[in-house]
């Protein structure tokens, strides 16, 4: 197994010189060790097929389901093949949570119980754009100034997908036909907007895009706030951006790092498959605040 870090960022390794699909355990017991350190994992060219990404997925604990299964699609292509309407005004309820997920985030942290992590493989991929780029938030925490500190320390804010997605002018109501997975819950967790890394103890930022309404912040002040936060965090040399090509596979630490992917000619078909890695119970679980 040959692990490269990636250069020029403070996280992130590809590696090399192993096959997801037949890990033995002394290949597994290496890796995790290997994922924790670097935070982000690149497998080019594994070409798993639906089941193995799932054995894969498993390695790491109990996966959380997103509805329907425990591997879904996250496509701009129906299960029939078609491309989703995607012009304005005509955005499936699909489309406008990979829209969303254009802004800077963390999985799940709108749950209960945020995710652990996910494992991201490229199936069909367009030539140009859709990269998945991801943001480094131990490192970002590393290099607060210490006014900055000062303010994130000892506060939190609540998480909400029906409050980032609304920011997009896609309202859920009652009633509506809006699904997604996450998309009805109304209690919104309140996350300290400096976490522990359950394994490494490392400290980071928990912020993105879900995140507003810090308790004794004006909403305005704490959205103008967070949104500065992220801005200034996610710049190099926190930063690395994947482009994929079919085949590849990332494993990421949803506990660590922010995500987004980059936008594509919506026309193109783009279809990747996502298992999400279930956060433990206590180390990412938030009470509604
Ligand atoms: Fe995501």
């Amino acid at each position: 197994m040959k692990v490269c870090s990636i250069e020029g960022s403070t996280f992130g390794a590809i590696v090399e010189g192993v096959r997801l699909a037949g890990l033995s355990d002394i290949e597994w017991a290496s890796l995790h060790r290997t994922w924790l350190d670097h935070g982000l994992l690149v497998f080019p060219g594994q070409h798993l097929s639906r089941d193995e990404q799932v054995g894969f997925a498993r390695r790491f604990g109990p996966i959380e389901k997103l509805g329907t299964g425990e591997i879904v699609p996250i496509s701009n292509v129906t299960a029939s093949g078609q491309v989703r309407a995607y012009a304005l005004g005509e955005w499936d309820d699909v489309m406008k949570v990979i829209v969303g997920n254009m802004s800077w985030h963390a999985d799940s942290t709108y749950m209960p119980v945020m995710a652990r992590g996910a494992v991201f493989s490229a199936e069909v991929t367009p030539d140009e754009g859709g990269e998945t780029s991801f943001a480094d938030m131990c490192a970002a925490y590393e290099a607060l100034d210490s006014a900055t500190l000062a303010l994130v320390e000892h506060r939190a804010a609540r998480h909400s997908l029906q409050y980032s997605q609304s920011r997009l002018g896609h309202v859920h109501r009652e009633g509506s036909t809006y699904h997604g997975y996450g998309m009805t819950e109304t209690a919104a967790p309140l996350r300290p907007l400096v976490k522990v890394h359950p394994e490494t103890g490392r400290k980071s930022l928990l912020i993105g895009r879900h995140a507003h309404a810090i308790p004794g912040m004006d909403p305005e002040e704490s959205e103008r706030f967070l949104e500065g936060l992220v801005e200034w965090a996610c710049q190099p040399p926190r930063i690395v951006t994947h482009r994929w090509s079919p085949g590849d596979v990332v494993v990421w630490d949803n506990r660590r790092l922010l995500h987004r992917a980059l936008p594509w000619d919506m026309s193109r078909p783009r279809i990747m498959w996502h298992v999400r890695l279930r956060g433990d119970e206590v180390a990412e679980f938030a009470a509604a605040g």
